[in-house]
């Protein structure tokens, strides 16, 4: 079918209908888009093209693209590290391999990344990273120029541009995804019709009360996808981001890792350092909990007072602090840890195939494996334009279905892979099928607000099976008003059900994984385990949840 043709008649039929605007789902886009015998693409989003989490990175993008004392083995060593046993080695391999071409194309593209005097590329240091090698634009608006770059190039070559548009559910025929439903801006759930759909619509931030992620992060691949049945892995590990702004603001201004990369410290209450400030995500955010705790105070410090040429280097965060009236010059920084990304998703193989033929997934929707229990800093950019790209050769070369390789050997392997793949019981699933009939009283916004608020408390940076357990009831509570709520079938009420579909699978995983390991801290169980070394997979009965 032509571009004009499909313009013509309205939205779909769809060669590919990529669902999300980050940097993964454009990735995949503009590649499909643009190559010989273009396929005619659609690009779904409930909001703008270029509003999505990715356009809040700040730090970079983690590749190896200079000098002599870095490699991608040694990349690979740092993400296998930072994951804590559950990386997919040949998933890293592949994106350590291919990352810096990647970033190459998109500089080709018309991304500007920053430069030192000599023209090559500045490159930072950050938590986890043994050399430093995340390159950065704007200081830290990486995100919002990588998104720039891709969002100017998917106008110019997507057959179609559908935004505002929410997607609810899949389209499944004859064991293979044909389309999904979704709710048009205006008029009631339609359905659009493609031979592939992408799920890349992001993260699960909006579970919690503190966040860094936009308020569209509310997790609508991964529920799409455990509605369906497909399965969906590693959602118990949620990474806190360690230093985010302690302020009421949401999402919470991020004070990036390159901070500390370039010598900021981390100071307690008595202004005492308590951690390698340079150790991984996971590490930094259980030191601060546990100092939070001991001192009974709800943030810490960042002092950032060395850094010389702040502003200079770092001109979106200074603008950000001038605006709350702080000056990293002389004031040390109120942080606290905030949910920043999901490791697991919707489970693939290396192409970014999901078990359902002809049902992608990419970027922080998908679990390629290449984050394990916990991600490396700047390698989640890199993995959207990574395993986005793959997906793209994949469809254009014409595979149709899921192989046996990456994340994916967890679920169709034959049980001997070195990580294998366990199925979480769905003893406390919830049941958001049967809507009740609707009384109108409960408001929605309330029990969004409850639901983030129990989720922060019970399944946060340290959790306890008690602390789960109340976490979900507390779930089941928000899915009783949700069912009787008259404003259920509205995007809010998309949304909550989404989150609440995502966060009772996050708890379900999270009470069954009884030990501690990379983003996942139980108080309760503070050993990590050889037997835990495993994936926890969701594949529930379609039409649950
Ligand atoms: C940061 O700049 O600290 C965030 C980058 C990331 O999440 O990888």
């Amino acid at each position: 079918m032509s571009r004009s043709e499909a313009a013509a008649s309205g939205p779909g039929p769809f060669d590919v209908l990529v669902i999300g605007s980050g940097v993964a789902g454009l990735s995949a886009a503009v590649r499909l888009a643009d190559a010989p015998g273009a396929l005619n693409v659609g690009v779904l989003t409930k909001g703008e093209l270029s509003q999505s989490a990715t356009r809040w990175a700040q730090g970079g993008v983690a590749a190896v693209l200079g000098g002599d004392e870095d490699s991608t083995d040694l990349h690979l060593a740092d993400t296998l590290a930072a994951g804590a046993g559950l990386c997919d080695i040949d998933a890293v391999r592949v994106l350590v391999s291919e990352g810096p071409a990647r970033v190459n194309e998109l500089i080709a593209m018309g991304a500007a990344f920053d430069r030192e005097a000599s023209g090559d590329l500045a490159l930072a240091r950050e938590g986890g990273h043994s050399r430093p090698r995340v390159v950065h634009a704007g200081g830290a608006a990486t995100g919002a120029e990588v998104e720039r770059a891709l969002v100017e190039a998917t106008r110019s070559s997507a057959g179609a541009v559908l935004e505002r548009w929410f997607a609810l559910d899949l389209v499944i025929e004859a064991g293979r995804c044909r389309g999904v439903v979704a709710r048009p801006p205006v008029g009631e759930p339609i359905e659009i019709r493609a031979a592939h759909v992408v799920l890349a619509t992001g993260g699960v931030g909006q579970l919690f009360a503190v966040t860094t992620n936009p308020p569209e992060a509310t997790g609508d691949g991964v529920a799409m996808a455990l509605r369906a049945g497909v399965p969906v892995a590693d959602v118990e590990f949620v990474q806190f981001h360690p230093t985010a702004l302690h302020h009421p603001a949401m999402p919470r201004p991020l004070l990036s890792e390159a901070l500390r990369g370039h010598g900021a410290l981390l100071r307690d209450a008595r202004g005492e350092r308590f951690v390698d400030e340079l150790a991984s995500r996971d590490v930094v955010s259980r030191a601060m909990a546990g100092r939070m705790v001991e001192e009974g105070t709800d943030h810490l410090w960042l002092d950032a007072t060395g850094l010389e040429h702040f502003e200079v280097r770092f001109p979106t965060i200074a603008a950000s602090l001038t605006e709350v009236g702080l000056d990293p010059a002389v004031d040390w920084l109120p942080i606290a840890p905030a949910a920043h990304h999901l490791s697991g998703g919707v489970v693939t193989d290396l192409l970014g195939a999901t078990a359902l033929p002809g049902l992608w997934a990419a970027g922080e929707t998908a679990c390629t494996g290449v984050h394990g229990a916990n991600r490396l800093a700047s390698n989640s950019l890199l993995e959207g334009m990574v395993f986005g790209a793959r997906m793209a050769e994949a469809v254009l070369g014409g595979v149709t279905g899921p192989t046996v390789t990456g994340a994916m050997r967890t679920v169709l392997g034959d049980g001997s892979d070195e990580i294998p793949g366990r199925r979480v019981a769905l003893a406390g699933a919830l049941d958001l099928t049967a809507a009740s009939a609707a009384s109108g009283g409960a408001d929605l916004a309330k029990s969004r607000d409850r639901m983030q608020v129990a989720m922060t408390a019970g399944a946060g940076v340290v959790r306890t099976a008690g602390s789960l357990e109340g976490a979900a009831t507390a779930l089941a509570e928000v899915a009783e008003s949700w069912r009787r709520s008259a404003e259920r079938a509205t995007v809010a009420g998309d949304e909550i059900r989404n989150l609440l579909t995502v966060g009772s699978a996050l708890l379900e995983s999270a009470q069954e994984r009884q030990e501690s390991r990379g983003a996942h801290t139980r108080a309760d169980f503070l050993e990590t385990e050889p037997r835990w070394r495993c994936r926890l997979v969701h594949a529930r009965p379609a039409g649950r949840g």
